[in-house]
């Protein structure tokens, strides 16, 4: 395993695998701070690819200025022991100055898509996330890139980003990690005390209970967004952010649920910190779909 940190070491080596040894690269884009989550990115990548890259970058463009990008955890040398079990090729782990040179000025927007649930919440988000993921594409240009189901709205955004910016990449969409609790396995649970972490139970227990409902025949959008707001409200170390039961190919709010795909979105501050989960209904009709 080689890590990199210089763009340019990386696009040279990922031109030599594609030209010259005429090999499929799987990239797995990561914040670092590696979970079970990335795990089952990384043995979908060795299962499907010959040559598997981990990036491991902080981006700072997809933070707001109040948000966590200082003590967001770094922890390379763990990663990096972590990634040799799992035989990985390469981890690229540029710092800030390679990705974002002097005098950065140009951002990929993906328009529609941004502005509500998470891009509402966090305004310029996946302006961040949609530009890294361009640079990081471009870089590798990967026959595969591999996310997690947890970040759907991110899912969507990247899925509509690799079509209209005609990348030749195909976006593998993995089922979330949970914990026992239900817990969605996330970088950020590391901020939770253990009393906060058995608190965060209740989130996946609301979209449990969302599901439930719809099964037995709830149609009414708004009556599954109050069934799930008022079973996290039971728990008093939780806050909602936001509840949506929205479309879930063009995240447009519904009223009435068909047998359309739907997903439940959901944010919710759990003490101070900040969790994002989701659901899919009628998810055999949708593609990737997953808990
Ligand atoms: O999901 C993440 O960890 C990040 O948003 C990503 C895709 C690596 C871009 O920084």
């Amino acid at each position: 395993m080689e890590i990199i940190n210089r763009r340019q070491r990386m696009s040279s080596v990922a031109r030599k695998i594609r030209r010259e040894q005429d090999r499929t690269i799987g990239l797995v884009p990561t914040m670092g701070a590696l979970h079970e989550g990335h795990l089952s990115l990384v043995r979908e990548a060795r299962r499907m690819c010959d040559i598997v890259v981990v990036s491991v970058f902080v981006n700072p463009a997809q933070f707001g200025p109040s948000e966590d990008f200082d003590k967001y955890p770094r922890d390379l040398t763990k990663d990096t022991a972590l990634l040799t079990d799992y035989n990985v090729d390469y981890i690229f782990a540029p710092p800030v100055e390679e990705i974002y040179a002097k005098g950065f000025a140009s951002y990929v927007t993906v328009e529609g898509l941004s502005d509500q649930l998470e891009g509402a919440s966090r305004p310029g988000h996946f302006r961040g996330v949609a530009t890294v993921v361009t640079i990081l594409l471009n870089t590798i240009r990967p026959d595969f890139a591999f996310f997690g189901q947890k970040d759907a709205q991110q899912a969507l955004i990247i899925r509509r980003l690799v079509k209209d910016l005609a990348f030749d990449t195909e976006i593998v969409i993995l089922p979330t990690v949970r914990e026992d609790s239900g817990l969605a396995i996330s970088s950020r649970n590391l901020y939770l005390t253990s009393e906060e972490q058995t608190a965060a139970g209740v989130i996946h227990e609301a979209l449990k209970r969302a599901k439930a409902a719809y099964k037995e025949g709830e149609r009414s959008g708004g009556r599954l967004e109050i069934l799930v707001r008022s079973t996290i409200e039971l728990e008093p170390r939780a806050r909602v952010d936001y509840v949506n039961v929205i479309d879930a190919d063009t995240l447009e709010h519904l009223d009435r649920l068909d047998d359309r795909p739907i997903l439940i979105a959901i944010a919710v501050y759990v003490g101070k910190t900040r969790l994002i989960d989701n659901t899919i209904l009628n998810k055999a009709k949708k593609k990737d779909a997953s808990v």
